[in-house]
């Protein structure tokens, strides 16, 4: 799973992928009571740092049943759309297609790899417990199976998102670099008032992103990945914008968490993004609070468009 501010999802096959921002939309604290609320957060198991250990023995039939229609679309959808990185991530862990996997057996795969494993949690997370999990290189995962009827849409990151979506990456040094890097960067952006920047970040790169390769645009991003709709859309769709990554710009561009992305930008390999996140941002954030942002559609004069959107289909409600 993904914390609040970075990364509560919808994500839709039709018409919505994305999360929640609560950071900047002030849902946070709601959605924390509700899953107090729910029980969720009250389980005994619960420990300190919002992990428990994954319910193996709660998954239903219908959860594996779930997961693997879930798996054998997208394993296939993804066949020259996900980039080699992303497929070799799911090769090389053996992620299981027929039934939820069991985090410990995927963990030893990870471990051997790259040092992270996958932790499970019940739901949301802190802002702050979610940075110190990545800093340490331990990627919250949430241990639950969205229902039959949510297949194309989904409110909250369900294990599928969160499995499926994020953890082949973590296989790859660089990109394995790049998240505990970005929770160290998110415990100081906490300090410094800079979340709603950093969150943009991880929106658009972590989740939304794209990268350039010999064989044309691929998909690398979370959100994308575990969406059937969005595979198609980011790729193929000529009406969303496809600009060069840049983390300026994108510290400076709202989203869309209710709709499909109105614009995506595309890396041109991950070391481009790890060596991005190097610098240390405290001096970009003050800069950047001086400029305006842009809206989630909006191409700007310094931009690298590979491909400007004809906004069909855009939605006339608000970014975030
Ligand atoms: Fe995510």
């Amino acid at each position: 799973m993904d914390n609040l501010a970075m990364d509560t999802v919808a994500f839709s096959d039709d018409t919505a992928a994305p999360a929640a921002s609560p950071a900047f939309s002030g849902t946070l604290t709601d959605k924390l009571k509700e899953q107090f609320e729910a029980g969720l957060l009250s389980d005994p198991s619960l420990r300190p740092d919002f992990t428990i250990e994954q319910p193996l023995h709660r998954y239903t039939e219908t959860d594996h049943a779930v997961w693997r229609q879930l798996y054998h679309r997208q394993a296939s959808m993804l066949q020259g759309r996900a980039c080699d990185e992303f497929l070799r991530g799911l090769q090389t862990l053996g992620m299981e297609a027929d039934r939820v996997p069991d985090f410990g057996r995927l963990n030893e795969q990870l471990m051997r790899a790259t040092g992270w494993q996958i932790v499970a949690v019940p739901g949301l997370v802190p802002d702050e417990v979610f940075f110190e999990h990545l800093a340490n290189r331990r990627f919250p995962a949430s241990w639950w199976m969205r229902k039959p009827e949510q297949l194309d849409y989904l409110q909250e990151p369900d294990c599928f998102h969160d499995v499926f979506g994020h953890v082949p990456l973590l296989i790859d040094p660089v990109f394995a670099d790049y998240m505990q890097a970005y929770g160290k960067g998110g415990l100081k952006a906490a300090g410094l008032g800079a979340l709603d920047m950093l969150a943009r970040l991880y929106w658009y790169t972590v989740e939304f992103g794209l990268i350039r390769t010999d064989k044309g645009l691929r998909i690398y991003g979370a959100g994308i990945v575990s969406s059937q709709g969005e595979s198609v859309y980011s790729l193929d769709s000529a009406s969303p914008n496809r600009v060069g990554f840049d983390v300026r710009r994108i510290m400076r561009t709202r989203y869309r968490i209710d709709t499909f992305q109105k614009t995506y930008f595309v890396i041109d390999s991950f070391a481009q993004l790890f060596d991005a996140t190097r610098p240390d941002f405290a001096p970009l954030y003050q800069a950047l609070r001086a400029e305006p942002t842009l809206g989630a559609g909006e191409l700007d004069a310094g931009d690298r468009v590979l491909h400007a959107g004809d906004g069909s289909g855009w939605s006339d409600s608000a970014d975030i």
